[in-house]
């Protein structure tokens, strides 16, 4: 771990969002969705926490709600001390040029009546960082930074390919100088084959720009490679966190252990030794969601108690908070 790891940049602490929703074929019933229901973790100045979990677990709501593009319905999100979540919009200003966040789908990001280079400079503009000489030099640099040549300055974003319009999208993030960069699933919607260069690329600017990441997926496979610590969220809540080998060596959540057992090894011996677990079902609606533990509907060693009792987040190993009754590293069935 490196040393700047120790300073917390990023606090949440309880934080829930709540969406209220029409229900029923002529929005006659109202429910509300518990995307997010009471996170709490810390993020370390110069580390990439990876954030994994399915599709509608509550990845994208988290890391809107952390660069405060929806506001929280409760809880706290400090960033270097300060709770975002009590700022105004005006007061949130000078912030937003430290957090930045980059989207699963670039293509949506960039508008595309604009040049590439107008797109990298717009957020400089917006905060009247430089002048227009300035920004101009700036843009090229930016484009060198993330492996482009500065002739995409005078392109437009359908011209380019997916792999190219998230390296646009990098660029633009990084173009007034944050701390700490949200990355909501950058690579799920690239090729494959793509995919490794842009993480690869997110960590050698990691180092050049010194920042902090959260980097979501939806699949451990990505996140293994670039994260320092893993959070593994299953329907609005943390399951389990820790650092990345201890996650790895000594999973502890059954929930964890059903996400790992569903990433290939690269050794094709151990691959062929691999045991699955199948987890039964969905993921429950989160406009009712479980009692208890929200996965006892589909956990494999589930008892009485778990649909009953809320489990906390609890250290169980150095650094290692897993939120189960019945934790343990033995292997499921
Ligand atoms: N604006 C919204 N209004 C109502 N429900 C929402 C909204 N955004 C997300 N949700 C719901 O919140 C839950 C979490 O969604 P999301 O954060 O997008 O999950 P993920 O990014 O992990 O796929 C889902 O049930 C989703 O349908
Ligand atoms: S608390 Fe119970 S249902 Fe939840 S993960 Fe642990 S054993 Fe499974
Ligand atoms: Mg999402």
């Amino acid at each position: 771990m490196r040393k700047e790891q120790n300073e917390v940049i990023v606090s949440i602490k309880d934080l829930k969002k709540h969406f209220p929703v029409k229900l029923g074929a002529f929005g006659e019933r109202s429910g509300i969705v518990h995307a997010i229901d009471g996170i709490s973790m810390d993020i370390h100045r110069g580390e990439t926490l990876g954030l994994v979990g399915e599709s509608g677990c509550g990845k994208s709501t988290t890391a809107f709600v952390i660069v405060q593009l929806y506001r929280a319905t409760s809880g706290f999100v400090f960033f270097k001390g300060v709770d975002l979540t009590k700022l105004s919009e005006r007061e949130l200003r000078p912030m937003r040029t430290k957090i930045q966040i980059i989207f699963q789908d670039p293509y949506s990001t960039l508008n595309p009546r604009m040049t590439i280079g107008e797109s990298i400079g717009e957020p400089i503009r917006a905060h009247k960082l430089m002048n227009n000489k300035e920004i101009k030099q700036h843009v090229f640099e930016l484009l060198k930074d993330v492996g482009l040549k500065s002739s995409f300055a005078n392109r437009y974003a359908h011209e380019l390919s997916g792999g190219q319009q998230q390296r646009i999208c990098i660029a633009r993030a990084l173009a007034i100088n944050p701390e700490f960069v949200v990355c909501d699933e950058p690579v799920s919607a690239l090729d494959v084959s793509v995919q490794a260069q842009i993480i690869n690329l997110m960590q050698d600017l990691q180092e050049k720009y010194k920042l902090t990441y959260l980097f979501i997926a939806h699949n451990l496979a990505v996140v293994r490679h670039i994260s320092d610590r893993i959070a593994v969220m299953y329907l609005g809540r943390i399951a389990e966190i820790a650092e990345k080998n201890e996650i790895f060596d000594h999973t502890l959540h059954p929930y964890t252990k059903a996400l790992l057992s569903a990433v290939p090894e690269a050794d094709p011996k151990i691959e062929r030794q691999r045991h699955r677990i199948i987890l039964e079902g969905d993921v429950p609606d989160a406009i009712s969601p479980p009692s208890g533990c929200r996965f006892h509907t589909r956990c494999p060693i589930a008892k009485e108690k778990c649909s009953q009792e809320i489990p906390d987040l609890e250290e169980k190993r150095p650094g290692h908070y897993v939120a189960c009754h019945y934790a343990s590293e033995e292997k499921e069935k």
